[in-house]
């Protein structure tokens, strides 16, 4: 039997009179990447925001690592990490300044966190410059660090919400293999997209068109 990470059933979000997610069924199961493919303004981030517990939905219901959700929404909290569209880090702060930052806002101790962000660094390839400010780097440089920030508190499941708008080709591919090791590792993935050769890569798929799902499965190679 499948196990699922996500479970939503005839979620609607309104906004006012507008519905910008109308009636969604979506099953995520355990350990795979699924992704959200649409265009603009159909309704990903909106989506996110609802399964995450950000929004309360209008209507529906939403099972998240079998937490009723937005009633469970704090105990959610620790268990997922949630990469936001927009880079959401402290320009300010040094690259490891930024995950002490978030290793704390998780209740890491301190020993743990010091090691943590060590193994963080090398993994996404940021050791050389742990002790350079933010605002300079780059975007690929900065969607690594974003990653890096998301999975500090080793989540099992992780949304993903356009990761790679700001990455050239070379860096997304990357980033890519960095999303396959942490599914192999046992995480669940849930990631919106724009581009269809990361679409092809999910392991599941779903296309969502004005608040809609419109075809959901496996994507065809
Ligand atoms: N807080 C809000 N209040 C009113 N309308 C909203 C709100 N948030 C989103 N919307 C509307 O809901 C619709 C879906 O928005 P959403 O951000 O979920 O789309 P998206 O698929 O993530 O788009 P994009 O690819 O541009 O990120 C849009 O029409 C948007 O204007
Ligand atoms: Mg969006």
């Amino acid at each position: 039997m499948t196990e699922y990470a996500i479970r939503a059933e005839n979620v609607v979000k309104r906004f006012g009179d507008f519905a910008a997610i109308n009636n969604i069924t979506l099953n995520v199961p355990k350990g795979s990447i699924y992704g959200f493919l649409g265009p603009n303004g159909c309704g990903k981030s909106t989506t996110i925001r609802v399964l995450t517990g950000l929004l309360h939905p209008s209507d529906g219901k939403v099972d998240v690592l079998g937490l009723e959700i937005p009633r469970q929404s704090e105990l959610l909290r620790l268990k997922i990490g949630y990469m936001t569209q927009k880079f959401s880090l402290y320009d300010d702060l040094s690259v490891e300044e930024n995950l002490e930052f978030i290793g704390q806002i998780f209740g890491m101790p301190r020993s743990e966190l010091k090691v943590r962000i060590n193994e963080q660094l090398k993994t996404y390839g940021l050791d050389q410059r742990r002790k350079q400010r933010v605002g300079g780097m780059s975007g690929g440089q900065k969607q690594r660090l974003s990653l890096a920030a998301a999975t500090m508190h080793k989540p099992e499941l992780l949304f993903l919400d356009e990761p790679t708008s700001a990455v050239d080709p070379e860096n997304r591919r990357e980033f890519w293999e960095q999303l396959f090791d942490l599914s192999d590792q046992g995480t669940t993935i849930l990631v919106t997209t724009h581009y269809m050769d990361e679409a092809e890569r999910c392991h599941r798929l779903a296309i969502m068109e004005s608040g809609e799902i419109r075809a959901d499965g496996e994507p065809e190679t």
